[in-house]
């Protein structure tokens, strides 16, 4: 039940805004006219107090639409900023990271430890003739040698990829070849509700054939799986660790040098390679932690997302890190052994910003309050939400339980190509209205516009563009500047083009409804219909796919094919299962359908086109129980939709 209108309002509290970074609306409102107007000296004067350049940059700025650079000849270093120069002003015995094994093994890492195991890391890498510019894969569980590893390629100049650990062998062969990766660093496992994912498993089946740029694979041991070793690629952790010292100065690089590839999904089968560079993303990471979590020093911060994800990059390891934080990291699942392990962990560590997503907030409202309400949540100040819009009713319960009335809610809105926060609440300065982002940040000038890229009146839904480059921006998509100039910058030449449609109330606040194209948000991630459509048309099986997302609710949307069949005898309950596990083995679990309908025919236009939005209509107006053997006649339907979308 939705019970909070949307007029509902919550200004900041005294105590909150006297100590908050950005005080007041009008403290805010200064930042972003000082940004609009001057931007090239607002982000140089904080770059320079922000980040530690080795040397300063010539030209702020270079614009060449869709191309952009920040800090143009400067170099620094990603990994020293995060670390390094935290021990140099004496925090080196300060936590970096407070990590919490799923089967209840902790670790607390200091600063100077970091220190060392990025260095050790980085020599590592440079033992196995690694060097600047080339890529690795990361494909590992949550555990601060991933956080190592990130950085070891950070201080190298080594590209890093991360591939979310639900990601299968087959996505994770796609996404070496297309970088063609020198080096893949994973583990014998990790733990996931009790049991241990098969990691290294999938990385022997990923290079077994097509991989030949892979010629070392470092495995850290974490769950004592049975794995095999290939001789002269494979390597353990460990024994790499024991050849190299501590001793590895960061290479000083330039502030576009690639810091990382990380892939999303589009609109067509193939997942783009998300590039960001060095100064300009690690500025707005560090920007917007004070801005928008109003990090303290003291303060105890946990983000809950994976760092296969860009939250995980820009909220668990750049920014955190480069803003020297002390934070939470949790390797397992929030459901074990109980539900209550996010709040027995918040307790134990006195956890003070808490920042999760919208899906699970509402899996752990299904649980009940007393699971919360068991454990002692007070040290909490700060609660955040990314990844999908938040129902009234999720923000209600998080504001109540969880935050026990006192807590702002930070709602972010970004994406993986706007490397950090965008648009959301200064939580000393904005008041917060449940459901919406709020304002944009400095220097973000965000608008809703119609198709010709003309601003819709206020509360008239649009397209959500940003007019003009920020630091943090995508640099474009790894070997393919044209689908980058295609997807983001040719709707409105030379405007970034978000793929969100939005609206904008009469206080200017944003209003994020959801995505234009055919990417679905299943639980806060991204996933493609064409993706899983061309993956089901691999099958033997498969016709013809369509495939549409559906109103879910806990994860917001779930997948739902609808499929046709080759002709053959098929046992239509068996086929549903066998898809489903089809899916997973060619993507991963998490993009796993919710819902498989064998059809006859397809809806499509007489152009030839499937006919999502009818699919989409279809699902969305009738709730199926789930049952994988209906068989559709979506024939006259069809006939009658496709009549009136050509008319
Ligand atoms: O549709 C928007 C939705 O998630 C998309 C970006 O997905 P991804 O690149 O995977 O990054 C997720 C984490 C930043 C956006 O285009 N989205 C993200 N945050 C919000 C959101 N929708 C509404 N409100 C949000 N706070």
């Amino acid at each position: 039940m939705e019970t909070m209108s949307e007029q509902a309002v919550f200004p900041p509290s005294p105590e909150f805004s006297s100590r908050a970074h950005v005080p007041s609306l009008d403290a805010y409102r200064d930042l972003c006219r000082q940004a609009e107007q001057h931007p090239e000296e607002f982000f140089s004067a904080l770059a320079e107090k922000e980040l530690t350049w080795f040397k300063p940059w010539d030209h702020p700025f270079e614009w060449n639409p869709p191309f952009v650079k920040w800090f143009v000849g400067g170099t620094l270093n990603a990994s020293y900023n995060c670390v390094d120069r935290h021990v140099e002003a004496g925090n080196g015995s300060k936590v970096a990271l407070h990590w919490i094994g799923e089967p209840g093994d902790t670790r607390d890492i200091t600063y100077a430890e970091l220190h060392v195991m990025v260095s050790r890391f980085a020599n590592m890498l440079k033992a196995r003739g690694l060097k600047p510019g080339d890529r690795a894969i990361i494909y590992m569980p949550m555990v601060p040698e991933a956080v190592a590893a990130m950085l070891g390629c950070a201080r190298l100049g080594v590209t890093h990829s991360v591939v979310f650990g639900g990601f299968s062998a087959e996505a994770l062969k796609a996404r070496i070849q297309d970088l063609e990766a020198s080096a893949v660093i994973t583990a014998d496992g990790g733990w996931r509700r009790g049991k241990t994912l098969n990691l290294k498993g999938a990385v022997d089946d990923a290079i077994a054939a097509e991989c030949p740029s892979v010629h070392t694979v470092i495995v850290l041991k974490r769950t004592e799986n049975e794995i095999t070793m290939t001789a002269g690629r494979d390597v353990w952790w460990h024994d790499l660790d024991a050849t190299v010292t501590d001793d590895c100065p960061p290479e000083h690089l330039d502030a576009e040098h690639p810091l990382y590839v990380l892939y999303t999904s589009g609109t067509t089968g193939k997942p783009k390679g998300i590039l960001h560079t060095t100064g300009g993303y690690l500025l707005h990471a560090v920007l917007t932690m004070k801005w928008v979590f109003d990090l303290k020093p003291d303060d105890i911060y946990w983000c809950s997302a994976d760092i296969g994800w860009v939250t995980g990059h820009t909220y668990i390891v750049y920014g955190p890190l480069a803003a020297g934080a002390t934070q939470i990291m949790y390797e397992g699942a929030p459901d074990f052994p109980a539900w209550d392990r996010w709040w027995q962990i918040a307790a134990q560590y006195k956890a003070t910003i808490f920042y999760t997503s919208p899906t699970a907030i509402r899996a752990l409202i299904k649980q009940g309050e007393h699971l919360p309400n068991a454990h002692d949540l007070s040290s909490l100040r700060l609660l955040g939400s990314v990844g999908e819009p938040i129902n009234p009713a999720a923000w209600e319960w998080y504001h109540r339980v969880i935050g026990k009335g006192r807590c702002p809610i930070v709602d972010t809105w970004w994406q993986t190509e706007t490397g950090g926060v965008l648009i959301a609440p200064m939580p000393g300065a904005t008041p917060l209205k449940p459901g919406s982002g709020t304002l944009p940040m400095p220097g973000i000038l965000a608008e809703v516009v119609d198709f010709e890229g003309k601003p819709v009146g206020v509360n008239q839904e649009g397209f959500l563009i940003i007019k003009r480059p920020w630091p943090s921006m995508m640099r474009t998509i790894w070997r393919d500047p044209a689908r980058f100039e295609q997807n983001y910058f040719s709707r409105i030449p030379g405007i970034y083009f978000t793929g969100d449609a939005a609206r904008r109330d009469e206080d200017g606040y944003f209003w994020i409804l959801g995505r234009v194209d055919d990417v679905m948000n299943v639980s806060g991630h991204r996933l493609s219909t064409m993706e899983i459509e061309s993956a089901l048309v691999r099958h033997p099986a498969v016709a013809e796919a369509a495939v549409v997302g559906k109103p879910h609710e806990i994860t917001g949307q779930a997948v739902c094919c609808f499929v046709t069949l080759k002709q053959g005898n098929w046992d239509n309950h068996k086929l549903g299962i066998e898809l489903r596990q089809w899916i997973a083995h060619e993507i991963g679990s998490f993009a796993r359908p919710e819902e498989i309908r064998f059809t006859e025919a397809l809806p499509k236009t007489r152009s030839g086109k499937i006919m999502r939005r009818l699919l989409r209509e279809i699902v969305t107006s009738h709730t199926v129980s789930g049952d994988v053997t209906t068989l559709e006649d979506l024939g006259v339907v069809t006939k009658l939709a496709a009549q009136h979308d050509e008319d």
